[in-house]
């Protein structure tokens, strides 16, 4: 029987119940629902509404269902309960009976479900964290490997100027790196606890809010009963991590899909992240890359429904805050499966260095260097710039690099280029220039995937 069927005369219909129950997904905070009570009986317990030896008893047996749920040998797909909550209450009564009946005194789903759910994306921080931890981890070991490789480096996806691969490598750590700051932001805010709070307006039992809070590891009580329960915020702020992150995770597999393809030639791809064509016996084909690009879609989706969700809902719990979970679930899983994958897709990667350093000497990229060496003959930028334009346009005409046109050729030009032009525009020249903080040169580079290794090294 539901928990609330006494003022019932007659049951549910079957497609109400499809619609209503919930314990299909939110079984998965089986741990947190039993944690909670757990300490919810002890409250129970000081405040003198439960004796010591039911509040032994009541513990207990959550202890061991909070044991099985860790095993996971809770049976969920017998039950006919409607939520995770009522589940276990069933499970409680059905070991203590009456005792069991107690347990449910002054509280309500509404702050039960509010607590819960904050407890479940507070252990999904820590492991997303960890897993962040691990991509950064594979970021900078590829880097390492490839110290000294070139690459052009795009804007408008033209070549631009060439930079280190290990610049692109620390470049998605800087990303990688907000993604776990933010994570650890959101924590701040989610970490208040709602239990205690009952429906909306407060339990009239005369618990210990923040004795509460602390056994379950918050910082400390929600300060207003109605917000508590009504709020979705940390959902909706996890949401939003996984977006940012996810988005972050596909502008990567983007560069790393452009940098496989037959095309460019950069780099090859593992066997064990790639799959073939049923039809074509030669293809290779990136496909966990393309997914982790692919699966942003459902992961904004699920921040947007939300937001669609939450919109206009007047205080306090509302049933449709109920479609607050499919979504995060989810996104939590696909998240944590991209962030691994991406690992094992940087860790399988094989450069093709001499390709790569072929086609970062391609496109003129070093045609920045050369109205770099004209303003250091004393040439204004603007002049050098118009100067160095031109040459781009007859090393195009006469089909080679800047550097393989004559000196006659570039002195037609401009009279003030000599033969020490040569040196400046050469590939390791214009890489080195960039010795500036943020910049591309080998020295920069090094110092600050050094720093970044021995900043992973002490977090372990
Ligand atoms: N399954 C519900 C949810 O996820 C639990 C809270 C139900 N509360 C209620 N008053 N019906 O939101």
């Amino acid at each position: 029987m539901a928990l609330w069927g006494g003022r019932f005369s007659a049951g549910s219909s079957s497609m109400f119940r499809q619609v209503n129950d919930s314990l299909p997904f939110d079984q998965v905070m089986a741990v947190q629902d039993l944690q909670g009570s757990i300490v919810w009986s002890r409250a129970l317990y000081k405040a003198g509404v439960l004796t010591a030896d039911e509040q032994k008893q009541l513990a207990l047996a959550l202890s061991e269902l909070k044991e099985q749920a860790e095993q996971g040998l809770l049976d969920f797909s017998a039950s006919t309960e409607e939520d995770i909550h009522s589940f276990v209450e069933a499970a409680l009564i059905e070991k203590l009976g009456d005792t069991g009946r107690k347990l449910h005194t002054g509280r309500s789903r509404n702050d039960q479900v509010a607590t819960d759910f904050r407890l479940w994306v507070r252990a999904h921080v820590t492991s997303l964290r960890e897993d962040l931890h691990t991509v950064l981890g594979a970021l900078l070991n590829v880097a390492d490997r490839h110290r000294e490789a070139i690459i052009p480096g795009y804007t408008h996806l033209q070549r631009a100027q060439p930079v280190l691969f290990a610049h692109w490598c620390l470049a998605y750590v800087e990303m990688f790196k907000r993604d776990i700051t933010r994570l650890e932001d959101l924590t701040t805010r989610l970490n208040q606890c709602p239990l205690g709070c009952g429906a909306l307006a407060g339990t009239t039992y005369p618990v210990d809010r923040h004795a509460i809070a602390e056994e379950l590891g918050f910082d400390g009580p929600c300060l207003n009963s109605l917000d508590a329960v009504s709020d979705r915020d940390f959902v909706l702020e996890l949401l939003f991590c996984a977006s940012t992150s996810m988005m972050h995770i596909s502008r990567m597999a983007e560069d790393l899909i452009f940098y496989n393809s037959g095309e460019a030639g950069f780099l090859q791809l593992g066997d064990a992240v790639t799959s073939g064509s049923s039809l074509m016996p030669q293809k290779k084909n990136p496909d966990a890359l393309e997914l982790m690009r692919g699966k942003c879609g459902r992961v904004f989706g699920a921040l947007q429904s939300l937001l669609v969700t939450m919109k206009g809902l007047p205080l306090a719990y509302n049933k449709d805050m109920q479609e607050d979970k499919e979504g995060a679930i989810d996104t939590v899983n696909q998240w944590h499966c991209c962030l691994c994958i991406a690992a094992e897709v940087l860790d399988s990667l094989s450069l093709n260095e001499s390709r790569c350093r072929e086609a970062a000497a391609q496109g003129f990229a070093n045609a920045t260097e050369l109205a770099d060496y004209l303003v250091e003959k004393g040439i204004p930028f603007r002049t050098g710039h118009d100067i160095a334009g031109q040459v781009v346009l007859k090393a195009i005409q006469e089909g080679c690099a800047i550097e393989d046109l004559s000196l006659t050729s570039l002195q037609a030009v401009c009279d003030k280029i000599d033969e020490d032009v040569y040196p400046v525009l050469q590939l390791e020249y214009g890489i080195n220039k960039r010795n500036i903080l943020g910049g591309t040169s080998m020295q920069t580079v090094s110092d600050a995937l050094d720093k970044a290794l021995s900043e992973l090294a002490a977090k372990d």
